[in-house]
């Protein structure tokens, strides 16, 4: 590894935990006993569980201190997600939609959100992402990450693994030249805009200038990238090529929108599936059985990855506002107030998971909310499971993995956003 890749790594790590730090504020690191008593005792809770905890709250990034609602159960929050038209979006904006020119797909509504998701979506369908399994991620996974680890017998997968392969496997997808400076930046200035709410005013005072830069720095640094792939005139089958001879409305898009668009996509692309990929091994290490019941039977890797998501997720909340005066649960809900949905909550709601703290590889699942529902429901998922089965596959090949008992075992934590700060494992080595 050089020089150079490894302070990459470490600007990425040192990202991350902001990011971490940030989004865990005064919550316990186990939040899952507190939803339990929530969801008993005020299930349609007014006040906004994240702002309460010194967290920023997508209900009210600006902290305007409009009325917020929490919702913990399972089907208030899926019907809350699986209607639209009563339940808004843009709220979701608030917080770093500046830094990027206001073009969040998850901010949009109503017609405009319908017709750039119908656009954007082909790239990303299940079908199209199958294909990459085995032509594009797992040889990003197996060739440049784990068979470079295997040797050492040990490693921090969250630096050396979870942080970079999903970006990795995400911008050669884009069809990015392979250049480890250029990854390194746009994942770094990603986290830096995601990083821009923060409810520490002298903190924000630092974050929000931060965001607006590294907004204008990743438009500056995609704008040549795009005009270099158009001007080569080779079109490939990945999304530049896909954005560059599609139709929205009529119209191709020009490289500014591209760009702006290339953008958008990495906010959302990169540590989400790192998080997701960490809590995951978190929780498979912290029971051997099971990961021996993974390893005795790697058919089950599927619904691993969604049942730890379901277990533990990283995006542990989304935000909506109401259009118009609502009922949840019995209670009033006036136009005007904004509702945050825990998704982690609604994963362990005994009403819908039986024994639901325990790791079930053979659960019987109900849709999953881990990337939200309906129409706004994400539109990487695919990516991100494909990614993260073909990386639990990879790991799971090294030998007796295990937690280095070297350092202090992982824990996750974060009310959004979750994730452990390092994930230290050993493995056996032939002939060590
Ligand atoms: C395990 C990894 C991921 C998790 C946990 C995750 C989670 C989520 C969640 C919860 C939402 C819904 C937000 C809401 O309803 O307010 C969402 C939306 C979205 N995600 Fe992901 N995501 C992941 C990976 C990705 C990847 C790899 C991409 C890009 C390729 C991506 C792109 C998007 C986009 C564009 C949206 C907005 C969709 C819309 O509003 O129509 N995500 N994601």
């Amino acid at each position: 590894m050089t020089g150079k890749y490894n302070a990459m790594l470490d600007q990425m790590v040192r990202d991350y935990s902001l990011v971490t730090h940030g989004y865990s504020g005064a919550a316990p690191a186990n939040p899952y006993p507190m939803f339990e008593e929530k969801r008993a005792k005020c299930p349609v809770m007014h006040g906004d569980l994240l702002q309460e905890n010194s967290i920023p709250s997508m209900a009210d990034y600006m902290m305007t201190g409009r009325p917020v609602v929490t919702l913990y159960r399972y089907n208030d929050i899926h019907s809350v997600l699986m209607n639209p038209d009563d339940w808004l979006s843009y709220i979701v904006g608030d917080g770093f939609g500046a830094a990027v020119d206001n073009l969040l797909l998850t901010a949009m509504d109503g017609e405009e959100h319908t017709k750039y998701r119908k656009t954007l979506q082909k790239p990303f369908m299940r079908g199209q992402i199958r294909k990459l399994m085995e032509t594009l991620i797992r040889p990003v996974v197996v060739n440049e990450f784990v068979e470079k680890l295997r040797p050492n017998g040990k490693a921090d997968l969250l630096r050396e693994f979870a942080l970079p392969f999903p970006i990795r496997a995400m911008y050669a997808y884009f069809g990015f030249p392979h250049d480890e400076d250029l990854l390194g930046n746009l994942a770094s200035w990603a986290i830096q805009v995601v990083a821009a709410p923060q409810t520490d005013p002298e903190v924000a005072k630092v974050t929000i200038p931060q965001s607006m830069v590294a907004g204008q720095s990743m438009f500056e640094t995609l704008m040549p990238i795009v005009q270099q792939y158009r001007a080569r005139g080779e079109m490939r089958n990945d999304i530049l090529g896909y954005m560059m001879t599609t139709e929205h409305e009529g119209e191709k898009f020009s490289d500014e929108d591209i760009a702006n668009f290339i953008r958008m996509l990495l906010l959302a692309a990169g540590e989400t599936t790192t998080r997701s990929f960490a809590n995951m091994m978190v929780q498979l290490l912290e029971e051997p059985d099971v990961l021996e019941e993974l390893r005795q039977d790697l058919s089950l890797v599927p619904k691993a990855v969604m049942e730890t998501m379901r277990r533990d997720p990283t995006a542990g909340a989304v935000a909506r506002i109401a259009a118009r005066d609502m009922e949840i649960g019995g209670m009033t809900i006036p136009k005007g107030t904004a509702v945050l949905c825990s998704i982690a909550s609604a994963n362990r709601d005994p009403e819908v998971y039986d024994d639901p703290d325990r790791l079930w590889l053979k659960r019987p699942m109900r849709p999953l909310l881990s990337f939200g529902f309906g129409p706004h429901m994400c539109l990487g998922m695919h990516m991100a499971l494909t990614e993260m089965e073909v990386a639990l596959e990879e790991i799971l090949d090294l030998p007796g993995l295990r937690f280095d008992p070297a350092y202090p075992q992982p824990e996750i934590r974060g009310l959004n956003m979750r994730g452990p700060d390092a994930l230290h494992v050993l493995w056996d080595v032939d002939g060590a």
